[in-house]
């Protein structure tokens, strides 16, 4: 029990111990809550149903891909019946939005004229969802629920991803550095840290890389795009051992403690982009011209463009960074180390590894 000696972490069994059998079973939702959120979800498309004919609502983000927390909002995007009157989402917005209104208890705040126009409801609390519930609901993103097909394959390759998201989304939503709105990573930014971790830097790898595997034969060959994005990855985990297995046997408080290490350290935040979808894991940032720091937003707001740089892996020209300021980056690296530090330091009893999340 001495610390970090030759790349093995002395604390890594108890923090595997403490993760698997304690941490994970406390933060994810009770069935009743899938129940809850489910039957909401039937009744709000009831609802889109009379706006548009036909219409469907389809959970995206942490309800659908595995990495929901206790009482995380739910993201609902609505597609319209093909033959449907054609209408804008902001349209949709506001005459959704107004239906919901009359017909419910539920607090609306309707953003049609935002980048992306979006529902957000609050729900009240109920028996089986204390807490109540929030609810974004968009339009027509096709793109949202792909990447959360993706998210959600990937998960279910390696059991140790879910383990790995899991802590890092309660301990970066403790530590304040989960908010786009205030300049540092959403969620989904934080994932594909961790998928890149796990297919590109550790060796040997601990995930393939799905957009990469050659497509399997149970693949539907005539959706591999969307709208000039290239959409297509392997997406049949059955098939998947023929294609690839991995001999990486680290223990989720191992990695957890190198994926500490590896950002605090190692990553050339300066230099590279993330980018999980390419063959090394990162590209330069001057290939995709995302060098160039400061940029000014439509509200005239400047901002530290691109210090921190994810790729998104269907939708290239966007840095789902984007929102991550110098100050941001800044607390964020500085969260990793700390974290580094605690679950490295030698007197730390096994109770105590939870100081890493509780301050
Ligand atoms: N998304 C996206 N681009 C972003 C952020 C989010 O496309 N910059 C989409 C993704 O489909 C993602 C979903 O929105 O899966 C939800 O993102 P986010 O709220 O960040 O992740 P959750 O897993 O829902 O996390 P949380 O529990 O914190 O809400
Ligand atoms: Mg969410």
């Amino acid at each position: 029990r001495d610390g970090a000696a030759s790349g093995v972490y002395a604390h890594a069994p108890e923090l595997t111990h403490y993760l698997q059998s304690t941490f994970v079973p406390s933060v994810v939702p009770q069935q009743d809550e899938y129940d809850a959120k489910e039957q909401a979800r039937q009744y709000l498309e009831k609802l889109a149903d009379q706006v548009s004919p036909g219409a469907k609502l389809l959970p995206f983000g942490s309800m659908a891909n595995g990495f929901a927390l206790k009482n995380s909002d739910m993201d609902l995007c609505c597609f319209l019946a093909k033959d449907a009157p054609v209408r804008s989402p902001s349209e949709l917005v506001e005459l959704l939005g107004r239906l919901i209104e009359q017909e419910t208890n539920f607090y609306v705040k309707t953003l049609p004229r935002a980048r992306i126009p979006i529902i957000k409801l609050t729900m009240p609390p109920t028996a089986s969802v204390p807490a109540g519930m929030a609810c974004d609901i968009g339009f027509e993103n096709r793109l949202a629920l792909e990447n959360t097909r993706l998210l959600l394959t990937y998960a279910m390759v390696d059991a140790r991803l879910r383990t790995l998201v899991l802590f890092l989304k309660v301990w970066t939503k403790r530590r304040k550095i989960n908010n786009p709105y205030r300049g540092t990573l959403s969620s989904y930014g934080y994932v594909l840290l961790v998928i890149h971790f796990l297919a590109h830097v550790k060796q040997p790898p601990i995930l393939p890389n799905l957009q990469r595997l050659p497509l399997p034969e149970s693949a539907n060959l005539d959706e591999l795009t969307f709208e000039g994005h290239d959409i297509s990855f392997f997406d049949d985990v059955d098939a998947l051992p023929s294609v690839f297995q991995t001999t990486n046997g680290d223990s989720v408080g191992e990695l957890l403690i190198d994926f500490f290490r590896y950002f605090s350290k190692e990553f050339n935040y300066a230099g590279l982009v993330v980018s999980i979808r390419s063959e090394a894991g990162t590209m330069q940032k001057t290939t995709k011209g995302w060098h160039i720091d400061i940029e000014t937003d439509p509200e005239g707001t400047v901002r530290d463009q691109h210090k921190l740089c994810i790729e998104d892996p269907f939708q290239l020209d966007y840095n789902v960074a984007r929102t991550v300021t110098k100050d941001g980056l800044y607390t964020i690296r500085g969260e990793f180390m700390r974290a580094f530090r605690i679950l490295t330091t030698p007197s730390r009893s096994p109770e105590g590894i939870g100081a890493v999340i509780n301050s």
